[in-house]
């Protein structure tokens, strides 16, 4: 026999014998298309073997086989594994160390969208048990993941580190993607290949963790990550507040994820017979690139995991770009009929509205005194919502309900309700005097909920809130609580934050709520759960906003991207960029204005009034429809172009961008992605500046093979060109 016959031969072998070897339970947890599948004997470890294609109950065996000698232990705890990064770290009540799991049992539960496994793993020696619980959304092919944890010593014990899931991934060309950025450049993507090593992504802010680095990731199984083919698992961490992603590339055959809230000066002081439960861990798998695992994000968002998520969204203006700070009645009531006149729906008065003692004129003073400044304007907010009701449009207002300034009633009331360390000076933020407020007291807590309370009481008409929170929180010690358990404040902060949430969704369900961290601070799946959408950057530049939208897509459904039309020149980059082109990269999410209507020519506010009205034609393909992302701006090509499909793939809307300009450029062929091969679609083009003409693909009739496969070449030919086309299946 050959050598290598012999080794073919061995192989077998090993593969027999490894496939016969039984386990007590093989715990098979399957979506869709996807499983993730645990073994363990009663008594043993808890064994990780797969997590991606699906696996019938009967290919267990075989899959024994191939991970042989690779399986690593499902929840790595301190103190059981060699040379191994832990998930579970814990000092228990007689100051011992290290943790050993083994499983007691396994249940499973019925769920209204798919199933819940909880498998709990007792301390071999102490009263200490950890469940770790597996939903599997079945229709979306998400499987959320988190420990609960419970001390039943007698004393209290010590959590130091308590991940929400860990995940190995088969090494290979494996390369990660994922999102980074700062302020006015939030959700900027960098893919990389994983090497030997730990790769850490982490947030600090404190109080806003979208900015800078985000909690969510894709690894891409295939090599260099791809829009539209390729295998690739998607992670994201649904916690608002500190947390830690870390990958593992071991020295031999794993990638390990390990995902929570931080460590940093952070640990909790969990008492006997109370349970810790961490945030979830939402992860997905998709052999149709990282298109695949965006759209799986989406619709598991929509279907709950984001407030509001089967409710079309209006258009609107936000006065922020318009006027700033310089709010006031005569000008609101003009903004309101202005916009109006455009087809606009609902008209938001962000910040500058409030403040009795000390005005709100600039950004130093006033927040927490949510009350009307009447110099500003007379006929209070009733006086606004009657102007909106009379213009036929709705009615939203701004708030930053977790912060104050030094110059404000509320601070002069309770210096004792804001973040502060002892023997320290106040650390001020924004305007030199801002200051975060205690979450984690109560009180303040009940506080939070009273300023939505109070102002839907007042003006119950109100219809939507823009949420912001503009200060990270940089005095991380908290008045309220005890010493010892001072390292516990960023999840406290957080926990209490998600107290005030909930009770405003109790009693406000119908209320739309945008999430604003100063720009993109808020886009998290913590706090999804409570808002309809989230402001993506305080950068409203059309150009950079091609690649931070691009960014945010990875995760977050269109619907939930505030994008807003603003003046030219951009007030943060100062670029000139023509409104068809601002009016196309704002429509292929939730679109807005965010400029003074008054300020525009004859010309832009009849473009503008054709575009909103186009909008509204297709406003159920961009906010439901399924995301194909084409040609990205990150690679270099000159032009960025994005669709969406209804899921009948009946409609579809296709955005495409000139993002570079230059002679003898070459524009690249545009190939379509998520239609029926066999269905033919008419192309209308959509957004088209008065007196020009629409593209010649205008009224063309086109099967989808051939969009897909052959592909169409689109008229870029200016600075700054784009094109939106509709395609509608000719039955
Ligand atoms: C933050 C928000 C802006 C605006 C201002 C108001 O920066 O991101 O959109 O609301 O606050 O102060």
């Amino acid at each position: 026999m050959s050598k290598v016959k012999a080794l073919f031969a061995t192989a077998l072998l090993l593969l027999a014998v490894v496939e016969t070897k039984a386990w007590d339970y093989d715990i098979v947890i399957s979506t869709e298309n996807t499983s993730l599948v645990y073994s363990a004997n009663k008594g043993g470890d808890l064994r990780f073997s797969h997590y991606g294609a699906k696996i019938a109950p009967d290919e267990v065996g075989p899959l024994h086989g191939i991970w042989a000698g690779m399986n690593r232990v499902a929840y790595p705890t301190y103190g059981s594994e060699f040379n191994v990064l832990t998930s579970l770290q814990v000092v228990h009540a007689d100051g011992n160390t290290t943790t050993f799991l083994a499983l007691k049992d396994v249940a499973t539960y019925p769920a209204s969208d798919g199933e819940i496994t909880v498998i709990t793993l007792r301390d071999r020696h102490y009263p200490f048990e950890v469940k770790l619980n597996y939903h599997a959304r079945k229709a979306t092919d998400i499987i959320e993941m988190w420990a609960e944890i419970t001390n039943l010593e007698k004393k209290p014990v010590t959590l130091k580190r308590m991940d929400s899931g860990f995940l190995p991934v088969r090494r290979g060309d494996v390369w990660l993607t994922h999102l980074h950025g700062a302020w006015t450049a939030e959700t900027q993507i960098t893919s990389e290949p994983l090497r030997p090593g730990v790769k850490s992504i982490r947030n600090l802010d404190g109080a806003r963790n979208g900015q800078g680095d985000h909690a969510e990731v894709m690894l891409s199984l295939d090599g260099a990550p791809q829009e539209n083919v390729g295998r690739v698992i998607g992670a994201a961490l649904c916690w608002s507040g500190n947390y830690e992603l870390r990958i593992d590339t071991e020295n031999d055959f794993c990638h390990n994820l390990m995902a929570g809230i931080s460590t940093e000066m952070s640990e909790y002081r969990l008492e006997p017979k109370a349970t810790f439960t961490t945030p979830r861990l939402a992860v997905t798998y998709s052999t149709e690139g990282m298109s695949g695992v965006s759209r799986n994000f989406h619709r598991w968002a929509r279907a709950g995991q984001m407030h509001g998520g089967s409710t079309p969204r209006d258009i609107l203006l936000n006065s922020w770009e318009g006027v700033y700070l310089d709010v006031e009645e005569t000008k609101m009531n003009e903004m309101m009929r202005d916009f109006a006149a455009l087809g606009g729906e609902l008209f938001v008065m962000d910040d500058g509205w409030f403040g009795d003692k000390y005005p709100r004129d600039k950004d130093n003073s006033s927040l927490g005194d949510w009350v009307v400044n009447r110099r500003k304007l007379p006929h209070g907010v009733e006086g606004l919502i009657e102007a909106a009701k009379k213009n036929g449009i709705k009615f939203g207002i701004w708030i930053e309900p977790e912060c104050t300034n030094t110059l404000s009633e509320l601070y002069e009331k309770h210096p004792d309700w804001v973040l502060r360390a002892e023997n320290r000076d106040l650390r001020l933020t924004r305007g030199g005097t801002q200051l975060l407020l205690d979450l984690s007291n109560p009180e303040v807590q009940d506080f939070v909920f009273s300023v939505v309370d109070d102002l839907m009481t007042k003006y119950p008409d109100i219809a939507y809130i823009k949420w912001d929170a503009n200060t990270g929180a940089n005095n991380i010690a908290s008045p309220y609580l005890s010493r010892d358990k001072q390292l516990q404040v960023n999840i406290e902060y957080h926990k209490g934050l998600e107290k005030a949430l909930q009770r405003i969704r109790t009693k406000y369900p119908h209320l739309v709520m945008q999430a604003c961290g100063g720009g993109g601070g808020r886009v998290n799946y913590g706090t999804m759960p409570y808002f309809d959408e989230v402001w993506v950057s305080d950068n409203t530049d059309a150009l950079q906003r091609i690649y931070m939208q691009w960014g945010t897509s990875l995760f977050y459904p269109s619907m939930a991207m505030a994008q807003h039309v603003s003046a030219s020149p951009n007030h943060q980059t100062g670029r000139r960029i023509p409104m068809k082109f601002r009016f196309d990269v704002a429509m292929s999410g939730r679109l807005g204005m965010e400029m003074q209507p008054s300020t525009m020519t004859e010309s832009e506010k009849s473009f503008a009034r054709r575009a909103i009205a186009d909008y509204k034609q297709v406003r159920d393909i961009v906010q439901f429809g399924d995301i194909y992302r084409l040609i990205s701006p990150y690679a270099d090509r000159g032009v960025a172009s994005l669709m969406y499909v209804t899921p009948e793939k009946d409609r579809a809307l296709f955005f495409a961008y000139k993002i570079l300009h230059y002679r003898y450029q070459p524009i690249p062929r545009f190939s379509m992605a998520g239609l029926d091969a066999d269905k033919t679609y008419r192309i209308n083009e959509l957004s088209i500046p008065e007196g020009k003409s629409p593209s010649y693909l205008h009224g063309v009739k086109v099967k989808g093979s051939m969009l897909m496969n052959v592909g169409i070449e689109v008229p870029l030919g200016d600075e700054y060109a784009s094109r939106v086309y509709e395609l509608v299946e000719v039955k």
